[in-house]
């Protein structure tokens, strides 16, 4: 059965969507065949893998409310094993569309149930908040993977997401775990990035993946391109990492981890 692995942090411009796309990438240049659910109304994922979201009629919005099956919003990439269940501006409504619903924090685990077995990786890029959204990212998924970005107040906020995650596991969704962490935006010439390393091993004592996905202008340019890195600039030192960081994910089957 594929792996479902969120990519969650309530504070913006982190490195999510870069983390969710890169590496789908590097998985699906594995062999691993991919799907991305780009749950945030930005729409970066999407626009990130080439794809108008603009012209898109309906997206991960009508699925997660049933009125469309996902596999029938899926669009291909680039990349021949690399799916995207694209997101479109609607989502925006989506917090409060779904305050009303029976079983609301279990409306994207529904939505993925029918199709969770087509893929070996399912990756959910969340939007940066805590709310009825990313609460339905982090219930469909089996791990949560937290991109920190190297900066000084990086850590601000990540107690209360360790919180929410174990309040999920608690219950209402008992076979949740932590992956780990991934910094983001390393620069080797400050000495802050190695204050928020230290400082990160306090939430992440056990499971900071080895990968450092360093401050790379190639990074930032890749999606305006609409392209991975890996199709972008694949000699790059923020390809490279975002390689190894892929290589740990598949490594790492059989890592559990506490909360
Ligand atoms: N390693 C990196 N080096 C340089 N720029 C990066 C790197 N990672 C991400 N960026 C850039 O930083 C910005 C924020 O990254 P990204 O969109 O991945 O973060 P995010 O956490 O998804 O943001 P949001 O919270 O808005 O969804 C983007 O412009 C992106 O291109
Ligand atoms: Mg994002």
């Amino acid at each position: 059965m594929g792996r479902i692995i969120s990519i969650v942090n309530q504070k913006g411009g982190v490195g999510k969507t870069t983390t969710t796309i890169n590496v789908g990438a590097y998985l699906a240049e594995a062999g691993k065949f991919v799907l991305i659910v780009d749950l945030d109304p930005q729409a970066n994922a999407t626009s990130g893998l080439g794809i108008d979201h603009r012209s898109i009629e309906r997206g991960t919005y009508e699925a997660i409310l049933g009125e469309v099956r996902m596999r029938d919003i899926v669009q291909h990439t680039a990349h021949e094993t690399l799916r995207i269940a694209p997101a479109t501006t609607a989502l925006a409504g989506l917090n409060i569309d779904l305050v009303p619903l029976e079983r609301r924090e279990y409306k994207l685990y529904d939505s993925l149930l029918d199709i969770r077995n087509d893929y070996d990786y399912i990756l959910i890029d969340c939007p940066p908040t805590l709310g009825l959204i990313t609460l339905n990212g982090i219930v469909a998924a089996d791990e949560i993977l937290i991109p920190v970005q190297a900066e000084y107040y990086a850590l601000e906020g990540l107690s209360q997401l360790l919180e929410t995650v174990k309040l999920v596991k608690e219950r209402l969704r008992p076979e949740i775990d932590v992956l780990g962490a991934v910094l983001t935006m390393y620069d080797k010439r400050t000495r802050l990035s190695d204050d928020v390393m230290q400082e990160l091993y306090k939430y992440f004592p056990n499971n900071i993946f080895r990968s450092i996905i360093p401050r790379s202008v190639r990074l930032a340019e890749a999606p305006s391109f609409g392209r991975s890195i890996a199709m972008f600039d694949g000699g790059s030192k923020g390809a490279q990492a975002y390689a190894r960081l892929a290589r740990e994910i598949l490594e790492s089957d059989e890592i559990t981890v506490l909360i």
